[in-house]
């Protein structure tokens, strides 16, 4: 059996009173990419804000390769090896595509006295190698020729391929993408299958993925999740999951979703 990279257990969390996860169990194995499904309102967005950090659990455990980071600030988390993508985020529009690559990552702080006199020097070699590395993040997406481009000069769909490779310049060992295909034409969508195909087996990144796109989601993911108000309805290969008729019944009246 593979050994999971991430595990949820028993993740419970309510909002004003409302569950949004109840006894949450899932495994998502290393090396592969787990696509979790589900009616909007289910809980998705929930789960993944539970295991980066944004929203500690009522009650359940989150662990990284076998470590709990339950409870554990999100920075933090990240600085461990998980990142993810935010629904619908976009980039800045007064700062260049290496420049957002490159926003918000947390450099290293020297302090003290010597530090002091080490600190610009240092962070002027920690600000080169992160720059030498959001280039090969862009590389590997096909985009470093948009390095120098203002951000907003990109479509909404390149936008979503460069917060992917955002996730990539720390080398993660985890990335959760929240619904990374919205918006995106045909075309895209087979290009982003092909990327996420790629950061899986060339990377060897394990990837969680929300996606309504269920061409995408069943076509792309070694196992599906599925979760209905809070709760874990079915798990399997896709076309296991894809034939549970519990499946189908949470689904009544969101066919228009998918
Ligand atoms: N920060 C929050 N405050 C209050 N309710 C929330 C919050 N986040 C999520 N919820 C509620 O939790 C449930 C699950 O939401 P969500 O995880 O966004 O579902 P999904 O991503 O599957 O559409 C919904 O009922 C939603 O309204
Ligand atoms: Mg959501």
């Amino acid at each position: 059996m593979t050994e999971a990279a991430l595990r949820v257990r028993g993740v419970s969390i309510a909002f004003g009173g409302v569950s949004a996860l109840d006894s949450v169990d899932v495994d998502f194995p290393e090396g592969e990419i787990t696509g979790i499904i589900g009616p909007n309102g289910a809980g998705k967005t929930t789960l993944l804000n539970v295991v980066c950090g944004m929203n500690p659990p009522d009650a359940g455990d989150v662990l990284l390769e076998d470590r709990s980071i339950t409870g554990l600030k999100p920075n933090r988390i990240a600085a461990l090896g998980l990142r993810r993508t935010f629904q619908s985020s976009q980039l800045f529009a007064g700062m260049t595509v290496l420049e957002n690559m490159m926003a918000g990552l947390h450099l290293m702080s020297t302090t003290g006295l010597v530090g002091a006199v080490l600190r610009s020097k240092r962070m002027r070699e920690e600000e080169e190698e992160m720059r030498e590395r959001a280039l090969t993040a862009l590389d590997f997406v096909g985009f470093r020729h948009f390095a120098n481009r203002a951000g907003d000069a990109l479509s909404f769909g390149q936008q979503r391929i460069i917060e992917i490779a955002r996730t990539l310049i720390h080398e993660p060992k985890v990335v959760l993408l929240d619904e990374p295909a919205v918006g995106l034409s045909v075309n895209r969508v087979a290009e982003l299958d092909a990327l996420l195909r790629r950061i899986r087996d060339e990377r060897g990144v394990t990837l969680v993925m929300i996606e309504h796109v269920i061409r995408l989601v069943m076509g792309v993911s070694d196992r599906v999740v599925v979760l209905n108000s809070g709760r874990k309805i079915a798990e399997g290969l896709p076309e296991t999951v894809r034939s549970d008729p519990a499946v189908a019944e949470a689904y009544l009246g969101h066919q228009a979703e998918g």
